[in-house]
């Protein structure tokens, strides 16, 4: 995720700019640029790549300047360049900006002020902030910034420099963190706690919609109209290395509560402005093409997977096109069948999974057309594929993936609906019901993250055992393979996951008094199938812990715990379910005191075969 850091005072600020930006190198980025102001005008000096090359390329010619901004970009519109990096300015150098998050009108405005003379330089949605900026700009900084912020829409933590206004940075934020570190002389501005922690632990925190004019010596803060907002400051007690986290104790637990943004910033950019349908415009497919497919693939390793199996499920269900799907390293060892009728869909969160990727390119050599879900842009897989969706999950940098597993499933369930729609095999009644759902969706997944005691209590119970099981039926099972990959990836207990209806066929031979055996019934088509084989294990002995929907009264009755989950879609429910299990996961392994973000053997990125 990207990170922003200002400086206002008198010292210089590129020495703060890049030394803050640094303690951001934890949150993944893939450019950095910084822009110092000195009284007359401003300089901006980028670089894609690590911080280093940034810091190389300014070491014998540091820009001078007590006012400043800086950035590192982790790529969402447009690939990693000098170009794309910020910060970004107007046509003239006037107005120069940072930004975090994503401007979803940034196409309309960008033809809008291009119609007007403007000239872009980039291929960010970012950019448009800073022509925007200089065309309703009237002499007065704060006024025309709050302009700007009326006629943008999306998430934002936003900084602004005006060469006109030597003595200010303004700052606002939607949706994404911004705070003001308070400093004697000087104030700083930054994303995250750890790029400031080393020069202030006093700080503001910004609200959406404030509005923040920073100066050397003072801070005015007002709300979205305009009036003023008197602000507690909030002193950190935490030291550097635990604020790179959050505050939480390992990125997995800080990704894992990374979900409800994660799923918000996947989903909302394409949503039809009615609320009741899909846009993907990226792909801006027709009915002919869609219907040219007599098959699809999904290919991919480990958690993408699994949230493969799930996009299956949907896409026959909701597109009514069949679906193989097969892990990468098996499939183009088995001389799949494949011609310029089928849609192969890789997914990779990383994008440059060796297997996956490998399996692309045999896609494409059998002639295929392709397509990529992933989380990175300009990874090798986004760059090979014919066309690609992105995941807006952020930077991942657990070993176990979490966030980036709930977002290629809220991706794919979103492709299903374009695709069934196009296809007409599903009514629009249908569609508008579930896009309502999806909305919902970031709620209900923060809803789910809250009743973690239950869940850290069975930890504790049950963290010792040797072996777990984890059974359920149609989707329940894919979310239940989900479950027992966390599980014994991070705490190196044996979980295996079963379609409930197999046990009998075999492993019902391991179900003995005590074994824990995680049940997910949420699917009511199933439900008593499912409930049937709950009862068999049960008369094993077996500890049982139910996951389960809302409404349910039932499974309480055979189980010996039940976790529910809030109300939404039975479609949609693997997007809740999994949560309790991803934070069982990880309390499990805190239990027997594994390194959670770093499991044994494991990397995050497998470029090896
Ligand atoms: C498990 C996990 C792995 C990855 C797999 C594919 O928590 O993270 O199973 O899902 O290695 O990685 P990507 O999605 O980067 O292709």
């Amino acid at each position: 995720m990207c990170g922003i850091v200002g400086y206002v005072g008198d010292n210089q600020a590129a020495n703060f700019l890049l030394d803050g930006l640094a303690k951001l190198e934890y949150r993944g980025y893939d450019s950095a640029g910084i822009a110092v102001f000195d009284g007359e005008n401003i300089r901006v000096e980028k670089s894609v790549g690590r911080l280093a090359s940034l810091r190389d390329k300014v070491k014998d010619d540091t820009p001078v300047g007590t006012m400043g901004i800086g950035h590192t970009r982790w790529a969402t519109h447009g690939r990693p360049c000098d170009r794309n990096s910020h910060p970004h300015t107007d046509c003239h150098g006037d107005f120069v900006i940072v930004h975090n998050g994503i401007i979803e009108n940034y196409l309309t405005l960008k033809e809008e002020l291009q119609a007007k003379g403007h000239e872009f330089r980039s291929e960010t949605d970012t950019e448009v902030v800073a022509h925007l900026l200089e065309d309703v700009y009237n002499g007065d900084f704060e006024a025309s910034v709050r302009e700007v912020l009326r006629r943008i829409e999306g998430s934002y933590s936003l900084v602004f420099m005006s060469k006109a206004n030597p003595d200010c940075l303004i700052c606002s934020k939607q949706d994404n963190p911004l705070i003001i570190g308070l400093g004697e002389g000087e104030n700083f501005v930054a994303s995250d706690i750890p790029a400031i922690i080393a020069y202030t632990r006093r700080n503001y925190i910004l609200n959406d919609g404030e509005l923040a004019i920073v100066k050397k010596d003072s801070v005015w803060i007002s709300n979205r109209q305009g009036e003023p907002v008197t602000k507690k400051v909030f002193e950190v007690t935490w030291n550097a290395e635990a604020a790179e986290k959050g505050g939480y104790e390992h990125f997995m637990l800080k990704e894992i509560h990374e979900q409800p943004k994660a799923v918000r910033d996947t989903m909302s950019a394409r949503i039809g402005k009615d609320g009741k349908s899909i846009v993907m415009d990226e792909l801006k497919w027709t009915s002919e093409f869609v219907n040219s497919f007599n098959k699809m693939y999904i290919i991919a390793c480990g958690t993408a997977y699994n949230a493969g199996l799930v996009g299956k499920y949907y896409l026959e269900k909701l597109a009514r096109i069949p679906v193989e799907i097969d892990v990468a390293s098996e499939f183009r060892y088995r001389d799949p069948i494949i011609d310029e009728n089928t849609l192969v869909i890789v997914v990779s969160q990383s994008g440059e999974t060796i297997d996956t990727l490998a399996a692309l390119k045999e896609s494409k050599r059998l002639g295929a057309k392709t397509l990529a879900v992933t989380n990175v842009v300009g990874s090798s897989i986004a760059r090979e594929a014919d066309q690609v969706i992105y995941t807006w999950a952020g930077p991942e940098i657990a070993v176990a993936s979490t966030k980036a597993y709930t977002t290629q499933i809220v991706l794919m369930f979103m492709l299903s609906l374009y695709m069934g729609e196009l296809k007409g095999t599903i009514p629009a009644d249908r569609v508008a019901e579930l896009v309502g759902e999806l909305q919902k969706l970031p709620t209900h997944v923060g809803e789910t993250l809250e009743d973690v005691e239950p869940i850290k209590t069975f930890a504790k119970q049950y963290g010792y055992n040797d072996d777990v099981f984890y059974i359920g039926r149609s989707l329940d099972y894919h979310v239940a393979l989900e479950g027992s990959l966390k599980l014994k990836e991070i705490s190196y207990i044996h979980a295996e996951a079963y379609a409930a209806g197999e046990l009998k066929h075999g492993t019902l031979a391991l179900i003995i008094e005590g074994v824990p055996v995680i049940a997910l019934a949420t699917q009511k088509d199933v439900y008593e199938k499912t409930l049937s084989n709950i009862k068999e294990v049960k008369a094993r002995d077996a500890v049982v812990i139910g996951i389960a929907a809302f409404d349910d009264t039932e499974l309480e009755k055979y189980v010996d715990h039940v976790i529910k989950v809030p109300k939404t879609d039975e479609l949609l429910i693997p997007i809740l379910t999994v949560i309790p299990l991803q934070l069982l996961a990880y309390y499990a392994a805190i239990t027997r005191g594994c390194d959670v973000d770093k499991p044994r053997n494991l990397a995050k990125s497998v470029t090896v075969e």
